[in-house]
């Protein structure tokens, strides 16, 4: 990546993609499930940005969405219908109704409540809904508490004995087409043995609701396969495809997978630039353009991100902190960071950022959100522009005037 050209041409702090990385992440997923009918629906919410889902839809993915927002964005970037999931444990009557005026694949349900609402709404629009369930197999994926989902304290899906009742009423509604089941234990996993776990525990419930005569068509193992952001040992896609195909026999199902951060995780940078300089006593701050708000991923989670300064011969390094310029000490990019002496204008280049950066920025602090440019077939392109100040203040300004308070 020439990043000193990219500097110049886009300014900092940017993000930048390189799409063929995406590629051979989404080709070796796809492959390692060769044997099967599979379908690989992209995680939205690990980086959102149109051109991404649109990329990734031409290589055949399909998407996992959870708000109606992210399922328009699935269906403006061109991903077929039947290819859209809609997950999440808080759906509203209107975001159920748009996903089945759409024809959607299928609703993911997460609570009895939920069933039934779907119900009713499907009713009321005369439609049937195809829905699965997701599954809470109680089961550690040994990750971040803040990403680990398949615990019972977590508030996601339903326990088996809850799913089989949710099943067997579903088949005898009028209005709801079972047709799947869903099972997400968390996100950033580097140990196989959860993944076993877990699709055990769905594969015998999904042989369960076979001899009911409940006969489902998907089998969706979630996402969360993790990648290495410094030294972590990651699962091989050919051992992750094994963990599941092995629970599953012969049942003739295709198998479906919602990665994110295995798909772009590690096709993203962040491109900032060096403020300044500063010493608290003999403590090394290194302050950059970029902040918090564009990646919240150290201070919320206290994630690693490797930092590299560019086109700096010096040997002599330092540990530093590198910090931005938002109010708060959580607003760190990297801590004790070996850096050479930096001067203002030097840039650095933050890593593995392309999932869960972009898509978790905000405005804290009236800071425009960064462009975004896609690195593919040698060539270099904006996908997302910089925002400007009044982007920021557009939803307020006609309200100042017309409130004239
Ligand atoms: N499917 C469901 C139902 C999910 O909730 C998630 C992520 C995924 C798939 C994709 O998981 P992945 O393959 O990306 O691990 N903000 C956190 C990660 C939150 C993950 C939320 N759910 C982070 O920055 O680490």
């Amino acid at each position: 990546m020439d990043f000193e050209s990219l500097a110049l041409e886009y300014k900092t702090p940017l993000y930048i993609y390189d799409f063929e990385h995406i590629k051979e992440q989404f080709e070796s997923i796809k492959d390692a499930f060769r044997a099967r009918k599979s379908l690989i629906c992209y995680a939205v919410k690990a980086n959102s940005n149109l051109s991404i889902l649109r990329y990734l839809g031409k290589l055949g993915a399909g998407c996992d969405c959870v708000s109606v927002g992210e399922v328009k964005r699935a269906l403006i970037a061109g991903i077929s219908k039947y290819k859209i999931i809609f997950s999440g444990v808080g759906k509203e009557d209107n975001e159920i109704a748009y996903a089945l005026r759409q024809n959607i694949l299928m609703l993911n349900v997460e609570s009895e409540e939920e069933l039934k609402r779907v119900e009713a709404v499907a009713k009321y629009m005369e439609i049937k809904a195809r829905i699965s369930v997701r599954i809470n197999p109680d089961v550690d994926a040994k990750t971040h508490p803040y990403i680990s989902t398949g615990l019972k304290q977590n508030k996601f899906g339903v326990d088996v004995d809850t799913a089989k009742k949710l099943y067997i009423y579903a088949k005898s509604s009028e209005w709801l087409e079972p047709i799947g089941i869903h099972c997400h234990i968390g996100s950033q996993i580097l140990d196989i043995e959860p993944y076993k776990e877990a699709t055990k525990i769905t594969a015998e419930l999904l042989k369960n609701l076979k001899a009911l005569d409940i006969d489902l068509k998907f089998f969706d193992v979630g996402g969360g396969i993790g990648i290495r952001y410094k030294d972590e040992i990651t699962i091989e896609p050919y051992d992750f495809a094994q963990a599941v195909l092995a629970n599953l026999g012969e049942s003739d199902v295709t198998v479906v997978c919602e990665p994110g951060r295995f798909l772009v995780g590690n096709s993203g940078y962040l491109l900032t630039k060096v403020l300044y300089e500063k010493k608290n006593g003999n403590k090394r701050f290194v302050i950059v353009d970029a902040a918090m708000n564009d990646l919240i991923r150290p201070g919320f989670y206290n994630a690693y991100h490797e930092i590299e300064a560019i086109n700096k011969d010096e040997q002599k390094t330092s540990k530093a902190d590198v910090v931005g310029a938002i109010c708060e000490s959580s607003d760190f990019l990297g801590k004790n960071v070996s850096l050479p002496r930096l001067n203002h204008g030097d840039l650095l280049v933050v890593k593995s950022v392309g999932a869960y950066g972009f898509s978790m920025s905000s405005n804290y602090n009236t800071r425009a959100r960064c462009a975004e440019v896609a690195f593919a077939e040698n060539k270099y392109r904006l996908i997302r522009k910089r925002e400007t100040f009044e982007d920021l203040i557009g939803c307020e300004t006609e309200c100042l005037v017309r409130g004239n308070l």
